[in-house]
């Protein structure tokens, strides 16, 4: 395992993305992380980036019992600062303007020292890289040598000339540094002699078998699923690691998909074998729903009514269970969990404080303070396509594997004010057809999500010869790589307007069709 001790840089997961494509396992914890908390012994240790000057009474810095560890230590940019600033405090300054943006590095080879040539080993002479920063190394700090520079740099890369000490100025976890993978592979697989065995495989015998562990004999787990990937992928592990002493649970809440509820029953019961029970809450749903257009009231509505009856499925199976002689109580509740979720409260907040993860729903917190159950969250440590390759390795289909997101409160905030049954019906039926014409157009995978929405007033249209008053759909379709930001997604005119036509044609009531072009920001992805 290699160790990445965050000082808080916005880009502190990319470093150890890059690291676990070169299959080596890395984990990120709070640059303050005390040696003496650690639970396992790290091969290398690297220093991220980070927001704060190094010389500020305020500075974050790391343990010192760090550098003892004798193992090999990479600082990136702050981390970087921080190497040379504990070295000598007056090593580092302000620098006259910030640096910022693409530049080349010249690389220099060392004589005579074999290991200060390793971090750049491979790389040729000059590598286009990225800098961010405004403090700088103003002297190179004792015993170091200089092994990269820059026209505005000196010491753009350091090293130390007897221990595996390296320090850099420049961000090699960023794509606009095209071979900065290839350098973070040397620090952890050259240099810190990290073995690369993060395999999947791997990882789900691991992961079932701490399942086994920490559930035991007898105890009983119970889970919600939605038809997404993350929450399959957690049912199907719960149910290899503890056959049907996991009860996963599907609420239908009434503004689900076309069809989603039953083929969720199909797809989870029939072809996974997973132990679940659907409840039919839609009635419950669209009755709460009644005479709400504002949208943070639909979801508070939805998530409080998906607790209530969560809850009550809950306390049925802990009773069933009590008649059961193999079976102990309920005493677990898993979620899926994902990587980003978690990463805010592993990773260094200057302000220090340290959040915690949202749960969608409040559920986790009722569940546990409420009932007594504790939490286990199997993917926690997995970015959004890491669990899409370990749903793979499970026998998941890749229909599945590859949904796009599908948000808790669903087609609920893609309607424009009131929800009604008549409401959700037609965007049902023109979701289904936008998204199926995706799909048969091969453009699926190209689009990070897409859905067909509707507005709340109405337009004027002519069919046939009649005048008439109809609905009026939003397509939506967006690219993305974190949902932070999206960009509309170009499609083909041809192909959209075939997909407007066949909506009009097709769908009761509808008069118009109108695709949204915005970027998020401004705009979001959901319509509320
Ligand atoms: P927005 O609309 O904020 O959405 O650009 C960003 C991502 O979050 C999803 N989303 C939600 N997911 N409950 C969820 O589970 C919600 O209330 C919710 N609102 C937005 C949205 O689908 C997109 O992927």
């Amino acid at each position: 395992t290699i160790l990445l001790l965050d000082f808080g840089s916005q880009t502190s997961h990319l470093i150890l993305r890059c690291l676990r494509a070169h299959n080596v396992y890395t984990e990120m914890l709070p640059c303050t992380t005390k040696l003496d908390t650690l639970t396992f012994k790290p091969k290398g240790v690297i220093f991220s980036g980070g927001p704060a000057s190094v010389y500020d009474a305020r500075a974050p810095h790391v343990d010192p019992a760090i550098y003892d560890l004798g193992v090999p230590i990479l600082g990136i940019c702050y981390g970087c600062q921080e190497i040379a600033w504990r070295a000598s405090t007056d090593n580092v300054a302000r620098g006259e303007a910030r640096e910022y943006g693409h530049t080349d590095v010249t690389i220099k080879k060392v004589e005579g020292a074999e290991h200060v040539n390793q971090l750049f080993q491979g790389l040729g002479e000059e590598m286009h890289v990225y800098m961010s920063h405004f403090d700088k190394l103003v002297k190179l700090p004792e015993n170091f040598v200089t092994i990269a520079s820059t026209d505005n740099t000196e010491f753009a890369g350091i090293a130390h000339k007897t221990k595996k000490i390296y320090g850099i100025q420049f961000h090699p976890e960023v794509s606009h540094t095209p071979r900065g993978t290839e350098l973070l592979k040397n620090f952890a697989v050259d240099i810190c002699g990290a073995r690369q065995h993060w395999v999947m495989a791997d990882f789900i015998q691991q992961t079932i078998s701490d399942i086994r562990k920490i559930v035991g004999e007898k105890a009983q787990v119970i889970g919600a699923v939605s038809g997404g990937v993350d929450s399959t992928v957690v049912a199907k592990l719960m149910t290899e690691a503890i056959g049907d002493r996991f009860h996963a649970v599907h609420i239908d809440n009434g503004v689900m998909r076309l069809n989603e509820s039953q083929e969720v029953q199909q797809l989870l019961k029939q072809h996974l074998g997973i132990n679940l029970t659907v409840i039919d809450g839609s009635k419950v749903f669209l009755d709460g729903l009644k005479g709400v257009t504002e949208p943070e009231k639909k979801r508070k509505i939805i998530g409080g009514l998906f607790i209530d009856l969560f809850e009550e499925e809950a306390l049925r199976i802990e009773k069933a269970a009590e008649n059961t002689p193999n079976a102990g109580k309920v005493e677990f509740f898993v979620q899926g969990t994902l990587y980003p979720d978690v990463i805010e409260s592993l990773s260094f907040n200057l302000s220090d404080t340290i959040k915690t993860h949202h749960n969608v729903g409040g559920l986790p917190a009722r569940m546990m303070n409420g009932q007594g159950l504790k939490l286990i969250e199997p993917l926690r440590m997995l970015f959004k396509d890491e669990v899409r390759a370990f749903g793979r390795q499970l026998g998941i289909e890749e229909g599945l594997v590859m949904r796009h997101p599908f948000p808790g409160p669903g087609i609920a905030i893609r309607i424009i004010g009131e929800v009604t049954e008549e409401r959700v019906n037609i965007v049902r039926k023109a979701d289904h057809i936008f998204i199926s014409m995706i799909k048969e157009a091969g453009i699926y995978d190209e689009m990070a999500q897409a859905y067909a929405g509707l507005d709340s007033n109405r337009a004027v249209g002519v069919m046939g010869d009649a005048r008439v008053y109809g609905y009026i759909i939003i397509l939506r379709a967006v690219c993305s790589v974190n949902f932070m930001t999206a960009e509309p997604y170009e499609f083909d005119f041809k192909l959209l307007t075939k997909i407007a036509r066949r909506i009009v044609n097709e769908v009761d009531g509808v008069s118009r069709v109108t695709y949204d072009i915005t970027s998020k920001p401004p705009g979001t992805i959901e319509l509320e």
